[in-house]
C-alpha cells in the first residue's frame, strides 16, 4: 500500500465485482497453498491514460497462462483449458465483466502471466484527485 490513502471514483458495487472476480480466479487457478496478493500503487502518468492513476495488481502462483491465449481472455465464455476449467466450474464471464466495468469506468485492464510462475492482473483507473472529477462512468 502507499503511504497515502488510495481513492477511486466509481460504482462501489460495480467496482466490488471486479476484485470479486480476480480475487476469485487468483484462488481457483492459483497453486494450491500458495498466496494470492492484492496490491495498491499510485503511477505519476500513466500512458494509455494520459495522467495520473491508481493500480490494483491481483497476483497468484498458479501455472499461468500462455501468451497465445492473453489477448482473448476477456471474451466472453473464453476459457484456456475448457475440460479444467469445466471441472473447476465457472461460465467464463468473469473477465469479460472485469473488463467491460473497467473499461466504463476510463480505466484499463492489463494480464501479465509467466507459465510456471503466476499471473498478475491490474487494473488501472485513473486518479479522482488529478482532475476532480474521476471517471463518472455512464448509464
Ligand atoms: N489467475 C488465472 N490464472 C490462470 N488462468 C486464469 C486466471 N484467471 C483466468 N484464467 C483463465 O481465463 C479463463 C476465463 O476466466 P473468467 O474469470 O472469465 O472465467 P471462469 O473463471 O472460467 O468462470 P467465471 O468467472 O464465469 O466463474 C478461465 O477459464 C481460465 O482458463
Ligand atoms: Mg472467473
Amino acid at each position: 500500500m502507499p503511504d497515502t490513502p488510495v481513492t477511486v471514483m466509481g460504482d462501489p458495487d460495480q467496482l466490488v465485482q471486479v476484485f470479486d472476480n480476480l480475487v476469485e480466479n487468483g484462488l481457483k487457478y492459483g497453486r494450491a497453498g500458495g498466496k494470492v496478493s492484492v496490491s495498491f500503487a499510485a503511477i505519476a502518468h500513466e500512458p494509455v491514460l494520459r495522467g495520473p492513476a491508481v493500480a490494483i495488481t491481483v497476483a497468484d502462483q498458479g501455472e499461468g497462462i500462455s501468451s497465445e491465449h492473453l489477448p482473448r481472455l476477456t471474451e466472453r465464455f473464453y476459457r484456456v483449458d475448457t475440460h479444467r476449467s469445466r471441472e473447476q466450474g465457472g461460465t467464463g464471464l468473469g473477465l469479460a465483466i472485469v473488463k467491460h466495468i473497467v473499461n466504463r469506468h476510463r480505466g484499463r485492464l492489463k494480464i501479465e502471466s509467466e507459465k510456471g510462475v503466476g499471473s498478475r492482473f491490474t487494473v488501472i483507473l485513473p486518479d479522482p484527485r488529478a482532475t476532480g472529477r474521476g471517471a463518472e462512468p455512464k448509464g
